[in-house]
């Protein structure tokens, strides 16, 4: 597959910071951690990752701003363009040592989601989509899957942490999928979350209360797969209410209609 100039910009800042976290990773256990929240981590891996995303997007890019879960906003001087940034999903597993973890980068381009790359650097899988180009895992184009039973899926979700949402809405809805399908996952990353569902791995995927830097990326590389993402309830508020469905059509619709009921 023949990438952009963008899109070689965002891979190789991402393998950059990506270098970052694998030394961090291999001593976890000196890290300098904090926690924002209950429930909520940070340390000086998601700190550098970030760091080395910042500096080299700006360097490539001067004019467009940011969007980071731990820089906050940075505006630049080109109105329509703005990177979205996570610079380590999945920071509870990573402190624990539990290799699923990813690098997610989007860039939104008059509000829309233009281009976006999650890295899993631990299983090497580089997932990247550029609008109306199709997604791409370390090359290899990327499909939903096609099937059509529920019964039959598997389903990934993300179980809100403490102090975090409606627990016991969320509950119905889990009970509600574990009854109507083969079996439900729980990453611990929603970007890769995401990316399975564009690989067919996971037949669906939902989860309440993200950020937009937890999913930009991930919604465009499903779409680009040929699958179907809203919010949790159906509508386009994905960033404003922080929620995500994805699949493709039929079962997107299927899971949607074992929400809603579950939800009453
Ligand atoms: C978290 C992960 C997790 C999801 C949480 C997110 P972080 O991101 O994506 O899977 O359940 O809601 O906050 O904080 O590790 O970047
Ligand atoms: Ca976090
Ligand atoms: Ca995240
Ligand atoms: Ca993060």
């Amino acid at each position: 597959m023949a990438r952009s100039a963008l899109l070689n910009v965002m891979v190789d800042a991402v393998r950059k910071a990506a270098r970052s976290l694998i030394r961090d990773f291999g001593e976890v256990e000196n890290l300098q951690v904090s926690m924002k929240s209950p429930g909520d981590f940070v340390s000086a891996a998601d700190k550098r990752a970030e760091k080395i995303l910042l500096d080299e997007l700006k360097r490539a890019r001067p004019g467009f701003g940011f969007l980071m879960e731990e820089s906050g906003v940075i505006e630049g001087d080109d109105p329509q363009h703005r990177w979205i940034i996570d610079p380590l999903d999945g920071t509870t597993n990573f402190l624990h040592g539990i290799p699923i973890f990813a690098i997610s980068v989007a860039l939104e381009r008059q509000g829309q989601i233009v281009a976006g790359v999650v890295y899993n650097p631990i299983m090497d899988e580089l997932y990247v989509a550029e609008r109306g180009g199709g997604a791409f895992v370390n090359d290899r184009r990327l499909r939903v899957a096609a099937r059509r039973d529920l019964i039959e899926c598997v389903v990934g979700t993300g179980v809100p942490h403490v102090g975090r949402g409606d627990h016991s809405a969320y509950l119905a809805e889990l009970r509600a999928i574990m009854n109507e399908t083969a079996g439900v996952r729980r990453c611990g990353a929603a970007a890769i979350d995401l990316c399975w569902v564009a690989s067919g791995r996971f037949d669906a995927f939902w989860e309440r209360y993200l950020h937009p830097w937890d999913m930009a990326a991930g919604l465009l590389i499903i779409r680009e797969a040929g699958g179907f993402v809203s919010d949790a309830d159906g509508g386009d508020a994905m960033f404003a209410s922080g929620s995500v469905l994805a699949g493709n059509e039929d079962i997107h619709r299927k899971v949607l209609a074992v929400l809603k009921k579950a939800r009453g």
